[in-house]
């Protein structure tokens, strides 16, 4: 136990050294200048780049490796903290992290734990447009959320926190002043996470991207809330815009409009749905299917009746048939 806290220890001090490397490598090197116009570009104020010490993972594939060794590290640290990867077959070690503008993931002490790394070619095909670390000894993605330390200081006032999905709409929002916000780390929403939420915060609003997919991560969110009994409301960007498209475009004033008219999550959900009926009789067995998810997770009385209601009303059914179709579904699962 003692030596796998030793472990950890050496793994949050080469990750300080790596945020220390990336951050000189934005401000300092030649290369790092395609980064600093990139992040102009984005609209990312120098103050945020500062109080993240947002970095720069130059193109090379041994640039942070040779650095490390430089401080005396060991490659074993370097792989354990997900900077470093092994080629396959080969003993060969390169970084993880090229030509990438870096956000460092910080837990909730503040320490460094991981880093994001968005892509800055032009070309995306051949890669990911973010890569994230590994899960590590000290990074467990699904048991943490990103700026949750800033975030959870900011819910003191105001118990609700906005989730979005990305970095650059996190810091969207900080660049505007705004910090209840808190990110997922470049996957589904976690039971953990909700539970988290749940203790910082007395309503949850999904600020997801305005596309289908974040329609679908969204609702795909719903049961785990509904699970745990947490409040929770999305809001929709026009145009397919995410946060950070949509605050660049009607700022900060326009979001918190946007957050006034939120709905929740549930009733959101269950109307979705109802807009895919196509009015037929036979395709009702079909809707009341995709409805059942929801009810079978909701716990509030309160909420389940005014779901029913709503599915009711547009189904052109009774209450009480609707509740009984739901019932009958669960008993004889397909
Ligand atoms: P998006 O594709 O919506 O990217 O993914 P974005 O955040 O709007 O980024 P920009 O504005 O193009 O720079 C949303 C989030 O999903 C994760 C990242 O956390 C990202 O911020 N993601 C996306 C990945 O982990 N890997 C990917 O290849 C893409
Ligand atoms: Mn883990
Ligand atoms: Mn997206
Ligand atoms: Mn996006
Ligand atoms: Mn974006």
């Amino acid at each position: 136990i003692e030596s796998a806290r030793k472990e950890r220890e050496e793994l949050y001090r080469i990750l300080r050294s790596a945020a220390d490397f990336f951050y000189d490598q934005l401000h300092h090197s030649p290369e790092g200048r395609i980064a600093r116009e990139y992040i102009a570009r984005r609209g990312l104020p120098a103050e945020v780049v500062e109080t993240e010490r947002m970095g720069f993972a130059p193109q090379s594939w041994d640039s942070l490796s040779r650095h490390l060794a430089n401080l005396g590290y060991d490659v074993e640290p370097g792989i354990g903290a997900g900077l470093l990867a092994r080629s396959t077959g080969k003993d060969r070690v390169y970084d993880r992290f090229r030509n990438r503008l870096i956000f460092p993931i910080r837990d909730e002490g503040g320490r460094i734990v991981a880093f994001g790394g968005r892509s800055l070619s032009a070309d995306l095909k051949d890669e990911p447009k973010y890569l994230n670390s590994p899960e590590t000894a000290v990074y467990h993605k699904g048991r943490l959320l990103y700026q949750l330390a800033r975030a959870r200081e900011a819910c003191r006032q105001v118990r609700q926190t906005v989730l979005v999905e990305g970095y650059m709409d996190l810091l969207a929002f900080h660049a505007r002043g705004f910090f209840r916000v808190v990110a997922t780390l470049g996957t589904a929403l976690t039971p953990h996470q909700v539970r988290i939420l749940s203790r910082m915060s007395d309503e949850v609003v999904m600020a997801y991207d305005g596309d289908e997919a974040g329609d679908k991560a969204m609702l795909r969110g719903l049961p785990l809330f509904l699970q745990e009994n947490v409040a929770v409301s999305c809001v929709r960007f026009p145009d397919g815009m995410d946060p950070d498209d949509f605050l660049r475009r009607d700022g900060l004033e326009g979001f918190e409009k946007l957050l006034r008219s939120r709905q929740e999550l549930g009733a959101y959900a269950v109307k979705r749905i109802l807009d895919g009926w196509d009015g037929s009789a036979s395709a009702r067995l079909k809707i009341a299917a995709e409805l059942r998810p929801i009810f079978d997770a909701v716990r509030q009385p309160l909420l389940k009746s005014e779901y029913l209601r709503l599915a009711a009303d547009r189904l052109c059914v009774s209450e009480e048939v609707l509740n009984q179709q739901l019932r009958h579904d669960r008993r004889t699962p397909e």
